[in-house]
């Protein structure tokens, strides 16, 4: 049985996250989305928020699971039994620091995980949490980005009313 990890920091989950979560649950028998619980990056949501978006746009993926994490993600997958590390790629650019990432892990875990990347569905390829936050933070329809219950959390974090 693999058990894979798709972690990130989710702030908020985005139709580009799902398509990656979609498309490894068919490949791995259990896919564990890890949400970072990482103060110092300053989210716009909490863990727990973070963590029920998500909980509720893969309710219907019965081998996905949504768990918070803090601490190394490479202790979190010793502790349980989780040896493959998911991430998708949208462009070149992501490139570069994915694979430094991916290659520090796999040396310090002493070669028990690895990581397989994923190349984002080409309708997600531009799109990133942080341009979801910017436009709705203008008050920007972002429905065509995130479910609908995404859109409304953003509309009540930026205190956006309907016109
Ligand atoms: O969505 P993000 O912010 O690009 O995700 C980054 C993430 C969560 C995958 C990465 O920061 C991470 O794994 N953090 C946990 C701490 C850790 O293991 N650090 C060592 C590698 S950077």
């Amino acid at each position: 049985m693999t058990r894979a990890i798709y972690p990130g920091s989710f702030d908020p989950v985005t139709y580009g996250h799902l398509d990656i979560i979609k498309r490894s649950s068919t490949m791995f028998d259990q896919v564990i989305v890890g949400v970072l619980n990482n103060s110092a990056k300053n989210p716009l949501f909490s863990a727990k928020e973070r963590v029920d978006m998500l909980k509720k746009a893969t309710e219907e993926l019965v081998n996905v699971e949504v768990i918070c994490f803090d601490g190394l993600l490479i202790d979190y997958m010793k502790q349980n039994d989780i040896s493959v590390i998911v991430r998708g790629l949208r462009a070149i650019t992501d490139f570069e620091y994915e694979l430094q990432i991916a290659q520090s892990n796999r040396k310090v875990s002493k070669e028990t995980v690895d990581t397989v990347f994923l190349t984002t569905s080409i309708e997600y390829a531009y799109l990133s949490s942080s341009i979801v936050r910017e436009y709705a933070s203008y008050g920007t329809d972002v429905s065509d980005f995130v479910p609908e219950f995404v859109v409304e959390k953003l509309k009540k974090c930026f205190r956006i009313s309907e016109a």
